[in-house]
């Protein structure tokens, strides 16, 4: 099935983030190629809730790879080439708002693209021009499986995307939370944007680490984030979020339900001549 010589087979994808570098027991490790190279890690399949799943750390088992170095591109092609989907991609985000502090489950809604510099698009070069609808950027069937999932999970919000790797200021800091946005992060484009030009449904699950730069009205006034606070409260959280995503992946629509009228992201390549099966 799909690219090349990948026999291997899985239903829905999950990228895990910082600090998150396994999930399934016994997984069986298939390495895939693809024609933007090779992903962050072997793909690691198993059966989770029933399902079939591949799971692929998108920093590398070793967090190899900084968020502007992640092969954002190679990683959702092998998913697809094996299968996948329905992604579920949770990261650590920073948190722009008093009421979403750490530990906070936030599915947003929307995505602000500030990164620059990396290889967005599979329709470079050859191929056919294709522009993508973005409008709403994620999933609703994935989204509503997440949120329905548990009670205390945030539905919706805007996800800012900056480049890093380093964090950002107070003055951007303000500014992002000034324009109404909720968390901010580093790996939420161009993979988003790449998931939805492959015609995945993508789901960007992201765990509130920090409060970035100090949140303006954050009654802690804190200081500005490091990058130990993130991965030792992603590490705190990291067994919530495991169960939180096992669930999300039983209330995920199965293949027959493809062709369900809310959602077009399996639809949106339609009519095109496509260089992948
Ligand atoms: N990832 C986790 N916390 C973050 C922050 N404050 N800014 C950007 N990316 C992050």
């Amino acid at each position: 099935r799909g690219v090349g010589s990948v026999t291997a087979d899985a239903e829905i994808g999950i990228i895990g983030g910082s600090g998150f570098y396994r999930f399934l027991t016994d997984p069986e490790l298939v390495t895939v190629d693809t024609p933007f190279g090779s992903p962050s890690a072997a793909l690691a399949l198993g059966t989770l809730a029933g399902r079939r799943v591949a799971f692929l750390p998108r920093h590398g088992t070793e967090h190899q790879f900084p968020p502007h170095r992640v092969n954002y591109r190679a990683n959702l092609w092998a998913l697809r080439a094996v299968g996948v989907r329905q992604v579920l991609a949770p990261s650590a985000v920073g948190s722009l708002r008093p009421e979403l502090g750490p530990g906070t489950v936030v599915v947003p809604d929307q995505v602000v693209d500030r990164t620059s510099g990396r290889a967005h698009t599979v329709y470079d070069a050859t191929g056919p021009v294709v522009h993508v609808s973005f409008g709403d950027p994620y999933c609703p069937r994935g989204r509503r499986a997440v949120v329905g999932a548990r009670a205390d999970v945030v539905d919706g919000g805007t996800l800012v995307v900056i480049n890093g790797p380093r964090f950002s200021s107070r003055a951007e800091s303000v500014w992002h939370a000034a324009q109404g946005w909720s968390v901010v992060g580093m790996t939420g484009q161009p993979e988003a944007a790449i998931a939805r030009e492959l015609a995945l449904c993508f789901t960007c699950v992201t765990l509130v680490t920090d409060r970035d730069a100090g949140v303006p009205g954050d009654p802690t006034d804190g200081e500005p984030v490091t990058h130990a606070a993130v991965l030792e409260m992603f590490a705190a959280n990291i067994g919530r979020l495991k169960d939180l995503l096992t669930d999300a992946v039983a209330a995920l629509p199965g293949p027959e339900t493809d062709d369900d009228a809310t959602c077009s992201c399996r639809r949106v390549l339609d009519g095109l001549t496509l260089p992948f099966p």
